[in-house]
């Protein structure tokens, strides 16, 4: 779909790159000429992603993410190691689906620190000296939950809200170094996520929710074309912005 050198010579770190969307999105990436460094805590799938991937030079940094100094020590030290990075894209993340009652101090760090806190440790590496080179992008993955209300959503809504706040704040924070910072909104996308949310719906109710797409379901793909067009040139006067990709979940 797009351009094989829309990002040629782009070094783009993934996270979340062992499944799903992450994963999607970097075989999209490489298959454009980026060279990437996947990121998440399981080393064999991230080694299964690293051998779907076109071109060369492509590495794996396992890791479980949070907001601690010893992650943004990890990309520093991955950046000296391989290079500056021109591109960040934050897929990591985990679902929840659980009524207040039922959210814990442990579910809510769970959930924070997966999201919002890696998000903030990949802000605060990218402000580092030799992180991250001058006009580059970051893409945060978000959700339409950050503005819409369901039972039992709470926490995952709130965090995705963060990922919102801290892009318009980031997107103001790196405007100086030309450092376009974006979320993206998506609406349900078929991944084991997705599944997890969804195993335990009957037919009818599965089916209500599809047709909340205005779209249908979404597919990984859809994400990723909307990642490489915020990593790319096509994208360089987008910043501070939650792109929705919602098969038009969010119109009514
Ligand atoms: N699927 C949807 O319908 C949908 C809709 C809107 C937004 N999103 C967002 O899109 C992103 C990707 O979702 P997905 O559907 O692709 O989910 P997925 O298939 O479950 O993938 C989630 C990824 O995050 C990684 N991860 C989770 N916790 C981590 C941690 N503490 N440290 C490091 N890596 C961690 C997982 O890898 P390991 O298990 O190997 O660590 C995995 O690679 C998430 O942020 C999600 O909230 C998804």
């Amino acid at each position: 779909m797009f351009n094989e050198n829309a990002l040629q010579g782009q070094h783009i770190l993934v996270t979340g790159a062992s499944s799903g969307i992450g994963r999607a999105a970097a075989i999209a990436m490489a298959s454009c000429g980026a060279r990437l460094c996947l990121s998440a805590r399981d080393a064999a799938r991230l080694d299964e992603t690293l051998q779907a991937l076109a071109g060369s030079g492509h590495y794996c940094v396992p890791a479980e993410l949070d907001g601690s100094d010893h992650i943004v020590e990890l990309i520093q030290k991955t950046a000296q190691l391989h290079g500056p990075f021109s591109g960040m894209f934050h897929a990591a993340g985990i679902s929840m689906l659980r009524p207040a009652k039922l959210s814990k101090e442990k579910q809510f760090d769970e959930i924070y620190a997966s999201s919002v806190k890696s998000a903030m440790a990949l802000a605060r590496a990218a402000s580092l000296r030799g992180v991250m080179e001058d006009g580059s992008a970051i893409v945060m993955m978000s959700s339409v939950a950050a503005t819409r209300g369901q039972a039992g959503m709470a926490l995952y809504s709130s965090a995705k809200a963060a990922i919102e706040g801290l892009v318009r704040s980031l997107a103001v924070e790196f405007a100086p170094r030309r450092i376009r910072v974006n979320a993206i909104a998506a609406g349900a996308v078929e991944t084991a996520m997705h599944a997890q949310l969804t195993h335990t719906l009957g037919e009818q109710s599965l089916s209500a929710y599809e047709q909340k797409h205005l779209l249908g379901f979404g597919t990984v793909d859809d994400i990723a074309s909307a990642v490489i067009y915020l990593m790319a040139e096509s994208g360089r006067w987008m910043t501070g912005t939650s792109l929705s990709v919602d098969g038009g979940y969010s119109v009514r």
